[in-house]
């Protein structure tokens, strides 16, 4: 891999910004029950995605933004509720060409297409009769899959998930943890085999946490490290990558069912994928705890120069070296991506018009370094995805926490390019992923 062949991206995902809820037969989705009040979950100031920013009517202008920007990438997701209204109902032609169109609006610019097929909003209508949980669940992603895999020939990269982790152990779109765990790997592997008849390049985005043991001496500290690795991060990479859930995982947790693959699933699960999507925030430090099942509880970073963003997230670049190592030295040196990679700043708009977001850049700049490093070490790194095009909804924080490189103001949804664009844009103008300009 030669440094200067990485190459850059931005993402977002289609409930953060498309707004435009309800038009173009579109059906709610589970997340615009829950913004809208219908669920047990409370987003803050009572905030919804009904218009967030506006992109499905101004994707063009977006578009635009991302050509300056000059990024040879993009990673948005589908909305599933816009193809198919329900079950295997997969001919909504409104919002097929939506996205035929805002994929051409790509290509035209010269920017390759990433899309995640599941960013979290699951259509209502299969919420409705268990979700995840429902075995029924991967036979209808299939049809969603295929559907939107031959109305997009033009699209190369497919992302199956965006973090099992988080909207599984949020109960986001199920209500029983093993049943969803295993229907969801399972709908990835089979959307997988389905990816090779049509010629794409599959993968899925995990939100790996690299963790360390809190006392490197202790052996204790060590199993609590141990635990936490495998219910954070192998009981994704195992079943994907080997066909099966890492050993002890049902003895360290509760799962209200056993996790276990039969001969015919392992082989659907671990069905080759092209890339592994990795989306890097943090890493975690634990201690050995007697009081839970898993035996380990979080500690703090206290280290002096570890700051966090605005969302309490600990920076710590160095993870990311970390888990793309880890990828090379466990799992076979796979192709990866940083699919995700962003922190929250809190950005003002000054006198000027202008956002000097220098957080912002300093934390891509300290990543980028850490992709070097992991390049120099032989990983099998493709690109990097910076989390966000723009400030968008951020799940149940609304639009408090800020994320993007463009700032949108709500009332006009004009956008301001934050000196965070700029700097992106000149680093990968002069294609300078070189130390001197990271240094
Ligand atoms: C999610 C994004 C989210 C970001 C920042 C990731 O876990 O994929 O949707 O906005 O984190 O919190």
């Amino acid at each position: 891999m030669v440094l200067d062949d990485l190459k850059f991206g931005v993402a977002t995902s289609a409930y953060q910004i498309e707004g435009a809820w309800n038009e173009d037969g579109k059906v709610p989705s589970i997340w615009d029950e829950i913004s809208h009040g219908n669920m047990k979950w409370k987003v803050e100031e009572n905030h919804t995605g009904d218009i967030a920013c506006d992109h499905y009517h101004k994707y063009p202008f977006d578009v635009r933004l991302m050509k300056d920007l000059g990024v040879h990438m993009y990673r948005f997701s589908i909305s599933w509720s816009r193809i198919c209204t329900q079950e295997c109902m997969c001919s909504n032609i409104k919002g097929i060409k939506y996205y035929q169109s805002l994929v051409w609006n790509l290509l035209e610019a010269k920017i390759e297409p990433f899309i995640t097929l599941y960013h979290w909003d699951l259509p209502k209508w299969l919420d409705d009769i268990g979700g995840w949980g429902n075995k029924k669940s991967i036979e209808y992603f299939k049809c969603y899959a295929e559907t939107m895999f031959k109305a997009l020939p033009d699209v190369k990269y497919w992302i199956t998930f965006n973090e099992p982790a988080v909207f599984i152990s949020n109960h986001w779109g199920h209500n029983n943890l093993s049943k969803a765990i295993k229907n969801v790997l399972i709908a990835h592997g089979e959307v997988a085999k389905l990816a090779k008849k049509y010629n794409k390049k599959i993968g899925i985005s995990l939100n790996l946490m690299p963790v360390i043991p809190n006392n490197d001496l202790s052996k204790y500290d060590r199993k609590a490290a141990d635990n936490f690795d495998k219910l954070h991060n192998k009981i994704w990479l195992d079943p994907i990558f080997k066909g099966e859930f890492p050993d002890e995982i049902n003895e360290i947790e509760d799962f209200g069912g056993k996790l276990k693959f039969n001969k015919k699933e392992k082989k659907i699960v671990s069905t080759p994928i092209d890339f592994l999507g990795i989306n890097y925030y943090s890493m975690v430090k634990v201690e050995y705890s007697s009081n839970n099942k898993n035996h380990f509880r979080q500690v703090p970073f206290s280290e002096l120069g570890v700051k966090k963003d605005d969302m309490g997230v600990s920076i710590i670049p160095e993870g990311l070296y970390s888990i793309c190592s880890k990828m090379k030295r466990e799992y076979g040196n796979p192709e990866l991506y940083i699919t995700e990679n962003g922190c929250a700043t809190s950005d003002v708009i000054y006198h000027d018009a202008r956002v000097h977001d220098s957080e912002r850049i300093n934390y891509i700049k300290n990543h980028l370094r850490m992709c070097k490093l992991a390049i120099d070490n032989k990983v099998n790194l493709k690109g990097y995805f910076h989390w966000s095009l723009m400030d968008n909804f951020e799940w149940l924080y609304g639009y408090g926490k800020k994320f993007g490189l463009v700032s949108v103001f709500l009332p006009t949804q004009s956008r301001i390019c934050k000196d965070s664009y700029i700097w992106y844009r000149t680093f990968i103008k002069n294609n300078s992923f070189r130390e001197k300009v990271l240094g």
